[in-house]
């Protein structure tokens, strides 16, 4: 009893001291260079990308953010100690990088991490957090991914390292969105809502379907703590780069647009298939994971013996999005979806929509059965109440 007192009062407080720069309403939308490029990254590259976001409608369909993960950064220069951008990938300087992707009408990020280095080894913005910030406004940078690597010679707490670049950010004047990635090793989730806009809740997602599971299932156990200004990060997307069936894929993007996780695109969308595009692109899926409510949908209900699961969340207006997923390598399972379980009387009646196929299914009472669900599969629903 004392437990969940404590859990609600850290919830309740969770929410009213959000970082306060006014961003991540809703979960981030965009794209990060580095499930697909890793350290291969230059400008003709995040160029193409600003240009491919228009050109395939990913940017109407509410994708903004492009952003330039690690290997942006070769050196600081030794009188100054201004960041120096890596001169073969990036010749032309970040504030002209930046120029074009504003010019596209798309917001632009740039990575850094909160100990002496980076993960691939570049420098670091620990000691340095208010030249960078000041460097990054004045590029017109719009976002930070701020790692967690190399911080063992700072002997700092993480608290006081993500705090100082917080700071930093908050004392260029410019509303710079702050994404924290240490990993969930801290369990930010409890207590990053003053620092950051996001926090990653686990490990580097893999373009594997055992790694994108163990993500979302970790993440799902902080749910409670998301909410506007500040949400759980599982790690970015990885549709598309062809680890996975179009299958997975989709419960992939269902999973993480309940879950109210970011949106970044983590593949080459230079060349998209048809496939991944319709996946990335569906307005209706989107709109659950934008939905202003901001509450994470969770894992509500799972059937052991057919490895299959309810996840569900509430939506503003009063409707629920809620995934029948068959987790299993069974081929076409049964799933039901008890109205109970939302929190609906067994005699209520439901409206149920079909979100993929934009299709209304009908309406029904005390529960909606999805029937063939493919193996890895999922049907993503709004359920809408009639009648109680
Ligand atoms: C860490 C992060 C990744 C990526 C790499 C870059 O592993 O978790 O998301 O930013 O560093 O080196």
């Amino acid at each position: 009893m004392l437990f969940i007192i404590a859990v609600a009062i850290l919830i309740s407080f969770n929410s009213i001291y959000s970082l306060d720069n006014g961003l991540g309403k809703t979960p981030q939308m965009g794209w990060n260079s580095w499930n697909h490029f890793g350290c291969s990254i230059n400008e003709t590259i995040i160029r193409a990308t600003a240009d491919a976001f228009i050109a395939t409608g990913l940017a109407q369909a509410g994708y903004n953010y492009i952003n330039v993960d690690d290997c942006w950064a070769s050196s600081r220069d030794q009188t100054t100690n201004y960041i120096i951008p890596d001169p073969i990938g990036f010749p032309s300087g970040m504030a002209s990088l930046a120029d074009y992707v504003h010019s596209r009408g798309l917001s632009f990020g740039l990575y850094s991490d909160a100990g002496i280095k980076t993960c691939a080894g570049r420098p670091g913005s620990y000691g340095f957090e208010d030249i960078d910030a000041q460097i990054y406004a004045q590029w017109k940078v719009d976002y930070l991914k701020y790692d967690n690597c190399y911080a063992g010679p700072t002997n700092k707490t993480i608290k006081e390292r993500y705090e100082r670049m917080r700071d930093a950010l908050n004392r260029t004047g410019r509303p710079i969105f702050y994404s924290a990635c240490e990993w969930g090793e801290m369990l930010p989730a409890i207590w990053f809502r003053a620092i950051a806009n996001s926090w990653r809740t686990t490990t580097d997602i893999s373009d594997r379907w055992i790694s994108m599971l163990l993500n979302i299932d970790i993440n799902d156990l902080f749910a409670n703590f998301a909410a506007p200004h500040g949400f759980n990060d599982p790690d970015m997307l990885e549709v598309g780069n062809g680890g996975m069936t179009s299958t997975e894929y989709r419960t992939h993007m269902s999973l993480w647009s309940i879950a109210k996780a970011p949106l970044l695109i983590g593949c080459d969308v230079r060349q998209l298939s048809q496939e991944t595009l319709e996946i990335l692109r569906n307005s209706e899926v989107i709109a659950v994971n934008q939905d202003s409510l901001g509450i994470q949908g969770q894992k509500i209900r799972i059937d052991l013996e057919h490895d299959t699961e309810i996840w569900a969340g509430p939506l503003t207006d009063g409707s629920k999005a809620v995934l029948a997923f068959n987790r299993a390598h069974i081929i076409n399972q049964t799933i039901s979806v008890l109205f109970p379980d939302l929190g609906w009387k067994s005699t209520s009646r439901v409206k149920v929509r079909d979100l993929w196929l934009h299709k209304d299914l009908g309406e029904f009472q005390g529960n909606y059965t999805a029937f063939n669900i493919e193996s890895h599969g999922a049907q993503m629903l709004k359920m809408t109440l009639i009648t109680l």
